[in-house]
């Protein structure tokens, strides 16, 4: 299933960056955005959900809507692709995950080099001055969301909505590393929302190598040198496999961090 070319070219690398969307988590349980009938988007309305000005007119049903999503994603578990792109960081001298996903599940699969480019349900910070605050009472029954402990203003999630900018030091990071990289793998987005669906273009340009990890075909298709058409959590392992043989891969989810061969906590 993997061609012994892009086993090669993985194992050759000396700067690897990845991207990942939704789809590297589907296998978790975490439902997608955009996929027909069981995506986010296909159930709820992002402009009532995830947007500044929702926000300001519902923030008790935006703030509901993410506590109900921070649980299900603290309830899921990392799977075989998240712990795969792992060890491939352990295995390449370079590497950076630049990833859309806001479940924090890369880390709890032991990846360390990771940029959240939406930033990350599980905080929260203050809607007024962006301050992360570290623990809130959310008491169900209330008619609006918890209160900045300093400021008295709404809390809200730490995550990127639509019509606001991306952290600035992440996508900066994100573009360097996507410019100076040999091969990129573009793993479970649709690669339609910007700037993160431009770093595989920046890639490309700089003459890096780009593997598309989908079962579906996006925009990025026409623009990949391989493309796997297969669940992240299968392809990535097997990619993993086929560039390291012999080697076992794994380390689980919430690994020391350790390559595998140092032995089991
Ligand atoms: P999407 O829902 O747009 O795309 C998910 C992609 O994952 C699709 O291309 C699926 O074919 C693919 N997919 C589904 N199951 C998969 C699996 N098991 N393995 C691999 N791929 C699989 O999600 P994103 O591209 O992440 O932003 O969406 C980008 C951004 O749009 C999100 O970060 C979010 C959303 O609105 C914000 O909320 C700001």
């Amino acid at each position: 299933m993997i061609p012994a070319a892009l086993a090669a070219a993985l194992a050759g690398a000396r700067r690897v960056v990845v991207l990942t969307g939704a789809g590297v988590s589907a296998e978790s349980g975490i439902p997608t955005f955009r996929d027909a009938l069981t995506g986010l988007w296909a159930r709820f309305d992002p402009l009532e959900l995830a947007t500044p000005a929702a926000f300001a007119r519902n923030p008790k049903l935006v703030w509901d809507w993410y506590a109900e999503r921070r649980a299900a994603v603290l309830a899921a578990m990392p799977n075989a692709g998240h712990v795969a792109l792992a060890t491939i960081e352990r295995r390449v001298p370079g590497f950076l995950l630049a990833t859309q996903n806001v479940d924090g599940l890369h880390a709890r699969a032991g990846s360390r080099a990771v940029v959240e480019l939406h930033g990350s349900i599980l905080r929260v910070r203050c809607s007024r001055d962006g301050e992360v605050v570290a623990r809130w009472d959310d008491p169900i029954a209330a008619d609006e969301p918890p209160r900045c402990p300093r400021c008295g203003a709404f809390l809200r999630p730490d995550v990127v909505w639509f019509d606001e900018m991306l952290p600035a030091e992440a996508i900066a990071r994100a573009e360097d590393a996507a410019r100076a990289c040999d091969l990129m793998i573009v793993a479970g987005t649709s690669a339609e929302v910007y700037p993160a669906a431009a770093l595989p273009h920046h890639a490309k340009a700089a003459g890096a190598m780009l593997v598309e990890v989908n079962p579906h075909a996006t925009a990025l298709t026409p623009l990949a040198d391989f493309v796997l058409r297969e669940r992240s959590g299968v392809a990535i392992p097997a990619l993993v496999a086929a560039a390291w043989p012999g080697r076992p891969h794994g380390g689980g989810a919430g690994s020391s961090g350790r390559d595998d061969g140092g032995g089991a906590k």
